[in-house]
C-alpha cells in the first residue's frame, strides 16, 4: 500500500487521533429550529417535542445562539493555539429561514453546525453525504467553496445521489415507540432510496465502523463501500441505542488499541471479534451539570469531543469524570466550555470535521 503523509496533501485523514493539522469548525449563526416531523421525531428525546413545537420553523433564540457561537470561538481559539489550522463553512449565501420548494416537498434549512453529519474524510476524499432530514437537503451548500478550495489543491470529491426525501422515503408505519420489533431494529428511512449521514461512519485507517440507524440505510452503506476504493473495509456494526442516529456517541476511538464505549448502549458482545486485542474503555456516566436541555441528543454528548492527537483531547469542562478517566489511561484533557453547543445537537466531534491529520493509511488490525 501506497503510503502517504498529511503534509503532503491537502486533504488527507484516515482515523480519529493521528496529529490535526486542519479542521473545519461549524457555525449556529443563521440556526432555524425544526418544524416537527416524523424524522425529527425518531431520534429527538421526547422532552423535546414542547421545544419544537414552540419555535419549530422559527430561529433559535438569540440568547442561545449566543452563547454557542461564543463557545465554538473558543474552541476555534484552543486549536488555533494548538497549531492547527481552522476553516469555517460559508453562511452568507444561505438564508436558512428560507422556505424551499423540491416536487415532492417544502422545508427549511437548519443550520451549518455540525460538519462531522455532512463531510466525511476518507484518506484523500471528501465524501459528501446525502442526508435524510428534508430541512438538511441543502445544508452542503454552506462547505461547497471550501470543497471547492481542496478540490483545486488535489482532493478527491464524491457526492453521494440525494434521495428524494418524499412521503415514500420515510416508513410510514415508523414510531420511536416501536423501534424494536421482534428483536428487530426499525428506522424511519426505508431502503427506497440511497441515504446515510458522515456522522454513522467512525475510522480506524483501512477499517471503518458503520451503524444503520434513522438517517443511514444499507444502501447508503453499501454506496459507500463500493465507492471509496479496494483498500477500505467496511464494518457494519449494530448496539442498543434504540434509536440511533450518528455513532459518535457510542463509540469512539482514542487511538491504536483503545476504543472507548458508551456503556448504556454497547455490550461487549456486539463489538467485532477484530477489537479483541484492544483495551476496551467504558465511558463514566454523563455529569448532567448543564443548565440547558438537549433537544436533538441524549446526555452522552459527554463522548464527543475531539482528539488534537493520540494524547491530547479537547473535553467538555464539566465533565471531570470523563477526564479523570482519560487521564489515568495516559490522556492529556483540555478542558473548554461547550454545554451551550449542546442543545443544537453536538459537542466538539460533531463541530468540527477533519480535513487534515498527519499520519498513514494502515490496518490497526
Ligand atoms: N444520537 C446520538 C449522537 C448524537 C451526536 C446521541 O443522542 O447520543
Amino acid at each position: 500500500m501506497k503510503e502517504l503523509v498529511g503534509t503532503e496533501k491537502v486533504v488527507w485523514s484516515c482515523n480519529e487521533w493521528d496529529p490535526l493539522e486542519e479542521v473545519i469548525v461549524g457555525v449556529v449563526e443563521g440556526a432555524i429550529v425544526p418544524v416537527w416531523n416524523p424524522a425529527l421525531q425518531a431520534t429527538t428525546p421526547k422532552h423535546a417535542k414542547s421545544f419544537f413545537e414552540k419555535y419549530g420553523g422559527k430561529p433559535f433564540p438569540k440568547v442561545m445562539i449566543e452563547e454557542a457561537s461564543k463557545e465554538l470561538d473558543g474552541l476555534v481559539k484552543v486549536l488555533e493555539s494548538a497549531g492547527v489550522k481552522v476553516r469555517r463553512p460559508e453562511i452568507t449565501n444561505i438564508d436558512f429561514s428560507k422556505t424551499y420548494e423540491t416536487p415532492w416537498w417544502k422545508s427549511q434549512g437548519l443550520y451549518a453546525a455540525m460538519p462531522r453529519d455532512i463531510i466525511m474524510v476518507i484518506g484523500d476524499i471528501m465524501v459528501e453525504a446525502p442526508m435524510a432530514w428534508r430541512s438538511r437537503y441543502f445544508e452542503i451548500f454552506a462547505y461547497r467553496n471550501l470543497m471547492k478550495e481542496y478540490f483545486n489543491k488535489g482532493a478527491r470529491w464524491l457526492a453521494a445521489p440525494k434521495p428524494s426525501m418524499a412521503d415514500s422515503f420515510y416508513n410510514q408505519d415508523y414510531h420511536p415507540d416501536r423501534a424494536m420489533i421482534d428483536g428487530v431494529k426499525q428506522f424511519v428511512v426505508s431502503e427506497a432510496e440511497i441515504a446515510f449521514d458522515a456522522a454513522d461512519f467512525v475510522r480506524f485507517g483501512t477499517d471503518i465502523l458503520v451503524q444503520k440507524s434513522n438517517v443511514t440505510n444499507a444502501l447508503g452503506i453499501e454506496w459507500v463501500r463500493r465507492h471509496i476504493g479496494p483498500e477500505y473495509t467496511i464494518h457494519e456494526v449494530n448496539f442498543g441505542d434504540e434509536h440511533p442516529m450518528h455513532i459518535d456517541t457510542t463509540i469512539v476511538p482514542l487511538g491504536p488499541g483503545k476504543l472507548l464505549i458508551n456503556p448504556s448502549w454497547v455490550d461487549k458482545k456486539d463489538i467485532p471479534k477484530m477489537f479483541d486485542s484492544w483495551d476496551i474503555i467504558e465511558a463514566p456516566a454523563p455529569v448532567k451539570a448543564y443548565d440547558s436541555a438537549l433537544y436533538f441528543s441524549s446526555d452522552w454528548l459527554t463522548m464527543n469531543f475531539l482528539s488534537i492527537d493520540d494524547k491530547k483531547i479537547i473535553v467538555e469542562e464539566n465533565e471531570r469524570p470523563l477526564m479523570d478517566l482519560l487521564e489515568s489511561h495516559g490522556f492529556q484533557t483540555i478542558p473548554i466550555p461547550f454545554r451551550h453547543f449542546y442543545p443544537f445537537g453536538g459537542s466538539m466531534h460533531c463541530a468540527t470535521t477533519d480535513i487534515r491529520r498527519r499520519g498513514i493509511l494502515q490496518s490497526y488490525f
